[in-house]
């Protein structure tokens, strides 16, 4: 555990390293939105898988660090609108009152649009950090080159997996189905977790292989590990929604009975919830074995979701 602390830590410092700063500008309001919900914690899951698989293929090195920050951006861009009074109407969030409690419903939608599109910005960043390193180790154009190349991939990832092919699609049925009242099919419930929640998990698994020169067959299977351990983070989920305890999750439970949402809890009830999360995830721990590198810290991130408190 004590690892898991550390590794968040230095996370949370580059996280915060990257975003931007309000100073005494005429658009201070929506920066001040967009740092208020980023600065607020959260677990910081995706930079931290992002960063471990790049270790796993490359080891360490600055380049991975302008995408862990995007993608916690954009993570936290897609809770922003998600707790909108149109959305899921949410007054708490990572222990704070939500950013548009906070700031008011425009500002909230802003600071989300501004958070979605400072991710990229941020994450083009890596390319100024390839130049650097060029220029520092001499590198040949070739390498330089290849190095490019994953970011574009890394880049395209991001994009694919937070639109309507990922997150955006996600929460398209998700809000629909409860605005609807419709009853979801197996089928439909499984569209929703694996878009509107494991797609920006396999893109922190997928980002963090492509930028450290993973192959393609090895970037399928990144996708694979973070499609079950995305699903399986979204069960337990909407588990915590029913068991959890708002003071250890920093944000209301029973929000998706207020919402009359269908979720895998009332599909499938607690137990066998709890069993689809065990199963999905050694799934997933058999899917790394096949990985080259070091996995111990990667095993020890991924079960302590198991059961996870927040
Ligand atoms: C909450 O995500 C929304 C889901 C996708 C289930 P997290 O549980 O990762 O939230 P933070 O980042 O720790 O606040
Ligand atoms: C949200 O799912 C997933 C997102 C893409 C934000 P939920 O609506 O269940 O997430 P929480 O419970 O509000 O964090
Ligand atoms: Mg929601
Ligand atoms: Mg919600
Ligand atoms: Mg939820």
């Amino acid at each position: 555990m004590s690892e898991l602390k550390r590794q968040t830590e230095l996370v949370e410092t580059i996280v915060l390293k990257y975003l931007p700063d309000p100073e005494d500008r005429h658009q201070h309001t929506v920066i001040e939105a967009m740092n208020y919900s980023v600065t607020a914690g959260g677990k910081r899951l995706r930079p931290l898988i992002m960063q471990e698989t790049y270790r796993m293929f490359r080891g360490q090195d600055e380049v991975v660090e302008p995408f862990m920050a995007a993608i916690e951006m954009i993570h936290t861009y897609s809770l922003v609108h998600d707790d909108l009074p149109s959305l899921d109407n949410d007054t708490l969030r990572r222990g704070r009152e939500t950013t548009w409690k906070k700031y008011g419903d425009a500002m909230g939608l802003l600071a989300g649009d501004g958070l979605l599109n400072y991710a990229y910005e941020t994450a083009l960043k890596s390319f100024d950090l390839i130049e650097k390193e060029e220029s520092l180790f001499d590198t040949s154009p070739e390498t330089a080159y290849s190095r490019y190349q994953s970011c574009a991939k890394a880049l395209r990832i991001l994009a694919d997996k937070a639109g309507i092919n990922g997150m955006v699609g996600g929460q398209c049925l998700d809000v629909e189905a409860s605005l609807n009242n419709m009853t979801l099919t197996e089928e439909e419930l499984l569209f929703i977790h694996e878009h509107k929640t494991a797609a920006l998990i396999q893109a922190a698994f997928m980002i963090g292989g492509a930028l450290a020169g993973a192959g393609k067959r090895q970037i399928e299977r990144l996708e694979r590990i973070g499609y079950n351990i995305g699903v399986a983070f979204q069960i337990r989920d909407d588990c915590l929604d029913v068991i959890g305890d708002p003071a250890e999750l920093g944000k209301n439970t029973g929000s998706d009975e207020k919402d009359e949402k269908r979720t895998y809890v009332t599909l499938h009830g607690l137990e066998q919830s709890e069993a689809d999360e065990r199963r999905l995830t050694e799934e997933a721990l058999e899917l790394l074995e096949g990985l080259p590198g070091k996995h111990d810290f990667m095993v020890e991130l991924l079960m302590s979701l198991l059961g996870r408190r927040n």
